[in-house]
């Protein structure tokens, strides 16, 4: 797919110069973000977080696209379960969503200072063999209490660390969802505007590392 930006320049390149140009710029690629939200709440703050990053990716960024994965289905494991290495069909569709993605964006809400149980199983669940977190980029977002859940960030980190994922260090994004002015409406949308541009930040940061990870930039 032709990156829009990059065809700009070439149609402003083309132009400029009154003729064909025929440059060695390759278009962007175009990332699959795999979104998954810790909290199963029905107006959940943070899986409004990534409601609020597909609008985000169907505007104001190009190049990617973001595919919110329900967790909530997902049974808890137990590997007595497993046979031969196969697991029940709708392990097997989530493990796949996350293999086909180029990169992972957690939205991790803050339980007794830690993520929480259905993001844990979540990731335990995909890391059975073969481990499909291996080699992804990876950013986290977080909204809750006084540290806006930010604590959760840290463990999450450290799973990610043999399961082998690659988190952007910056922005870091913690939400104080609790402090005036209000950051979501009743249905957990994101209405701050300022949360919604540090967002974008991350979705940007997350972009240019996980191209960077696959040698495309
Ligand atoms: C079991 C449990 C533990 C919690 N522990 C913390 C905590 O350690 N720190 C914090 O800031 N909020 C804590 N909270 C509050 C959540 O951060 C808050 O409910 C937040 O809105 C959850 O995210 P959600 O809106 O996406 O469901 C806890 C909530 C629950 C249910």
């Amino acid at each position: 797919m032709i990156h829009k930006t990059y065809k700009l320049q070439h149609n402003l390149l083309e132009k400029k110069h009154n003729r064909t140009i025929h440059t060695d710029m390759a278009p962007s690629a175009v990332i699959k973000v795999a979104a998954l939200s810790g909290s199963l709440r029905k107006y959940s703050y943070n899986s409004g977080l990534i409601r609020a990053a597909i609008e985000l990716s169907k505007g104001s960024i190009e190049g990617i696209e973001i595919d919110f994965i329900d967790i909530s289905t997902l049974p808890m494991l137990n590997t007595d379960l497993e046979k031969n290495g196969t697991y029940p069909p709708l392990v097997e569709a989530f493990r796949n969503k996350i293999l086909q993605a180029d990169s992972v964006l957690f939205a991790s809400p803050e339980y007794n200072y830690s993520l929480t149980a259905p993001l844990k199983n979540a990731i335990d669940r995909a890391s059975r063999p073969q481990n499909v977190w291996a080699n992804k980029a990876a950013a986290i977002v977080s909204a809750g209490g006084n540290f806006g859940g930010g604590r959760s960030h840290y463990h999450l980190r450290q799973v990610g660390v043999y399961t082998d994922l690659h988190f952007i260090n910056k922005p870091e994004f913690y939400l104080k969802a609790f402090e005036p002015p209000a950051k979501f409406n009743d249905d957990g949308d994101l209405i701050d505007e300022e949360a919604k541009n540090m967002l974008k930040q991350v979705l940007l940061s997350l972009q240019t590392f996980t191209l960077r990870l696959q040698g495309k930039n």
